[in-house]
């Protein structure tokens, strides 16, 4: 019989403790323990198991097993995922509330070439089928299962081979081995663990959803990432329509892909131009540069925003929205020290168009840009696309897959590169002051 008492359970690793701790005594991370229920398995005294492990001709598996991916049947998650989905494999998706996992899991359902099978823990049947049909009438017949128990959901499952498992979510689904409610972290651990165990021993492939929390990582212990397969994240402003979807781990493929896609009323539709979007209403004024950031191994051209006022308080602002406060600070430090413009009496905003989060340090020139160009009060000569990696001696450095982008706004019809390509430093590249 399984025996309950409280314990401390860490986040990160997943270790349990018998007291609490500001610090995790196994993998020393601060404020990751959390109040939990514990369960001790009690076993039969004495009893040593005495089957042995298998050993398998690593040569006879490839004959055997047809692990070649399975087309989703949507580009972009085929590209996200390396060509579709490995059979046996276990997927998670997580993002925040709202941004379109139930939606792009409900789209794959419909499309996806074998049979499916919907666990509807967070939403009631009707609620799943309805959405169904809305995005698309002709939606194949989907199997819907309408429980939260892991082993329920494993014996109602008929399966044929190479069927698809959707949980959706890992926080509303529980088993009756674990006491804790539904989204504990135990419980999720102990789910995730029996959800991985029985799709390994069956022919399905499974994807889950998680949930992200308020900081943005994956909710439920860290643990729960080393556990399945492939690692995905949807993301995006959801003021915005543009979604992205990157892959943090891929034990299948590489992890270097971006799907891009554009929320509508009829759903995620992939975009095969997401710079036409981004784009669109702009206007050539001072203040605004272009730039190429690769998103996976596509560069993607956005506009970054400056706007540069003299400011009414001693210690000036700086507001960043689509690229990180601190990448913010230290380009400002480097456009005052090496173009000798004075940025510490003036407060700096600066936006990335379009919703989208600039990770790419490979835009920092265009931030320069963007600020100087608004401080002088000058736009930049039209047909101006600028990247490179900003030091802080204010040279200008390489970014990833730069003949790529060098090639792709060629293309594009962008006759003014200012790159590492063209100019080795910050201080060599004027915009003269109308
Ligand atoms: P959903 O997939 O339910 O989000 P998640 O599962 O990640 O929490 O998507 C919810 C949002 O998507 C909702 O705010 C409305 C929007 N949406 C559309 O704009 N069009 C659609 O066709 C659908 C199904 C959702
Ligand atoms: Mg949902």
């Amino acid at each position: 019989m399984p025996k309950s008492s409280t314990i401390f359970f860490c986040t990160q690793c997943g270790n349990e403790f018998a007291k609490w701790a500001g610090q995790c005594p196994a993998c020393k991370e601060w404020n990751t323990l959390t109040e939990s229920e514990s369960v001790t398995r009690v076993g039969k005294k004495g009893s040593s198991s005495t089957a042995k492990a298998e050993i398998i001709q690593a040569a006879t598996i490839n004959k055997h097993s047809s692990d070649q991916p399975i087309t989703t049947n949507i580009g972009e998650l085929d590209r996200v995922l390396g060509g579709g989905l490995t059979p046996n494999g276990v997927y998670l998706i997580a993002g925040q509330p709202g941004i379109g996992k139930s939606t792009l899991l409900s789209q794959l359902a419909s499309k996806f070439p074998n049979e499916v099978f919907y666990v509807c823990s967070e939403e009631s049947p009707s609620q799943v089928n309805a959405r169904l049909k809305r995005l698309d009438q002709k939606a194949k017949d989907i199997n819907l299962i309408n429980s939260s128990e892991i082993d329920s959901i494993f014996r109602s499952l008929k399966t044929t081979s190479n069927a698809l498992l959707i949980i959706d979510s890992i926080q509303s689904v529980y088993t009756e081995t674990n006491p804790t409610s539904a989204g504990s972290p135990s419980q999720i651990r102990d789910s995730a663990n029996l959800i991985i165990k029985n799709t390994k021993n069956s022919s399905l492939t499974t994807i889950i959803v998680g949930h992200v929390t308020k900081e943005g990582s994956i909710a439920g212990p860290k643990l729960l990432e080393h556990m399945v397969d492939v690692v995905t994240e949807l993301s995006g402003d959801r003021s915005y329509e543009l979604r992205l979807l990157h892959t943090i781990k891929n034990r299948f493929g590489p992890t270097d892909e971006t799907g891009i896609f554009r929320m509508t009323s009829k759903g995620l539709e992939e975009v095969p131009d997401p710079s036409a979007i981004l784009l669109e209403g702009r206007i050539d004024g001072p203040g605004s540069c272009l730039t190429m950031i690769s998103e996976g191994t596509r560069p993607l051209t956005v506009e970054v925003q400056a706007l540069v006022v003299p400011s009414a308080i001693p210690v000036p602002r700086r507001v960043a929205k689509g690229i990180s406060s601190s990448r913010l600070q230290l380009v400002c430090a480097i456009v005052t020290k090496h173009t000798k413009t004075p940025l510490n009496t003036q407060d700096v905003f600066v936006n990335v168009t379009g919703g989208i989060d600039i990770k790419d340090p490979g835009a920092d020139l265009a931030i320069a840009l963007a600020i100087i160009s608004s401080h002088k009060n000058t736009p930049l000569p039209p047909g101006t696309v600028a990247f490179g990696e900003l030091g802080l001696l204010g040279e200008i450095r390489r970014v990833k897959l730069q003949d790529k982008v060098v090639k792709e706004a060629k293309v594009l019809g962008y006759n003014n590169l200012i790159s590492p390509l063209s100019h080795h430093h910050l201080k060599e590249i004027f915009i003269r002051k109308n």
